[in-house]
């Protein structure tokens, strides 16, 4: 399954770490890419370009100045895309239905989210009716959808390998 966020709504120096965050998260749990829309903020493209050299994969990090366009294309494409708002339809409902799915954009805010969002989306969907974090929201939502499974994925051309321990760290460098 491809899986590509969109960051939607990131306010300059004041959402860095947090987008930043975003964008481990998606690469972590099992997303291809993250494109952030109408910013570039080349800190958060250094930072987990640095992940991705250490800890391998082929993550990428883009971004746009069209969102809505990119949105459209996807769909046109025949990509689903799920928007994830705590005002959408319980995860739980829908989960089953999204892994049949073969690619999925998945829309996270920052703010307010523009209206347009939720018409274009495929699926609005919550990780509870309750507000909180994309960051939260995000990995919720990858971890329901892969059932766990990323917690064992295996990222290509990797300098390093953490060997699993009950206590300390142990690292091996490849
Ligand atoms: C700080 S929240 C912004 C909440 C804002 N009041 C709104 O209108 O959605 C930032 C982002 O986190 C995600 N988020 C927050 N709570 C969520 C929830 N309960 N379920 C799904 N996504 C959530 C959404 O993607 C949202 O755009």
């Amino acid at each position: 399954m491809e899986i590509v966020v969109l960051r939607l709504g990131h306010r300059l120096s004041r959402d860095k770490r947090v987008s930043t965050h975003v964008a481990l998260v998606a690469r972590a749990f099992g997303a291809k890419e993250i494109i952030f829309a109408n910013i570039y903020e080349k800190e958060i493209e250094e930072r987990v370009k640095r992940v991705c050299e250490i800890f391998g994969g082929k993550f990428q990090v883009n971004s746009t100045e069209k969102p809505r366009e990119l949105v459209l294309e996807w769909r046109k494409k025949g990509g689903v895309v799920v928007h994830l708002t705590m005002y959408g339809v319980p995860l739980l409902e829908k989960v089953n239905e999204l892994r049949e799915e073969k690619k999925i954009m998945v829309v996270v805010g920052a703010e307010k989210v523009p209206g347009w969002v939720y018409e274009v989306s495929d699926y609005n969907i919550s990780v509870t009716n309750q507000p909180h974090s994309e960051i939260a929201a995000l990995a919720v939502f990858l971890d329901r959808l892969f059932d766990g499974r990323e917690i064992y994925f295996k990222y290509p051309n990797a300098k390093v390998k953490i060997l699993p321990s009950e206590k300390g760290k142990k690292v091996i460098a490849i």
